[in-house]
């Protein structure tokens, strides 16, 4: 965007919000609309509806004793920074931050990530997110 065009936009909006302030705070402050906006899931793949079987992470439990191993793996390319999966990341049943796993685009060649937790039982998400293809959830039990 040019200087010329930015002061521009950006005097129009002061304008704007001189004019008729509840405009100017409908516009900064647009409601979420649903979870598909935010991430997306087998049920609700929003406009990557051809995208779940590479984008929804698969989660396997096991239990030994007090100790829970999760293995995550989105079936996903790790094709260098161009298109790979970010991250992994583990919530519990209020989908709170448990742990996360990055990948190193030049050296993972899979998305695979593996948590161990103790003493845990109830519902676990995670999130995988696609550089390309925005942020997936599911989730399983213990
Ligand atoms: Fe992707």
């Amino acid at each position: 965007m040019e200087r010329r065009d930015f002061m521009r936009l950006s005097t129009a909006g002061v304008v704007a919000s001189v004019v008729n302030p509840t405009m100017a705070l409908a516009n900064a402050y647009k409601p979420v609309k649903g979870s598909s906006d935010i991430y997306y899931t087998k049920e609700d793949a929003g406009r990557w509806s051809g995208k779940v079987a590479t984008h929804l992470p698969s989660i396997d439990i096991e239990k030994v004793g007090n100790v829970v191993t999760v293995k995550v793996v989105t079936a996903h390319e790790m094709k260098g920074y161009e298109h790979y999966i970010v991250k992994h990341v583990l919530l519990d049943s209020k989908q709170k931050f448990l742990d996360e796993h990055l990948f190193d685009p030049t050296k993972d060649s899979a998305a695979l990530s593996t948590f161990t937790l103790k003493d845990y039982s109830g519902t676990l998400y995670v999130l995988s997110l696609c550089n390309k293809h925005d942020l997936w959830l599911n989730s399983a039990e213990v």
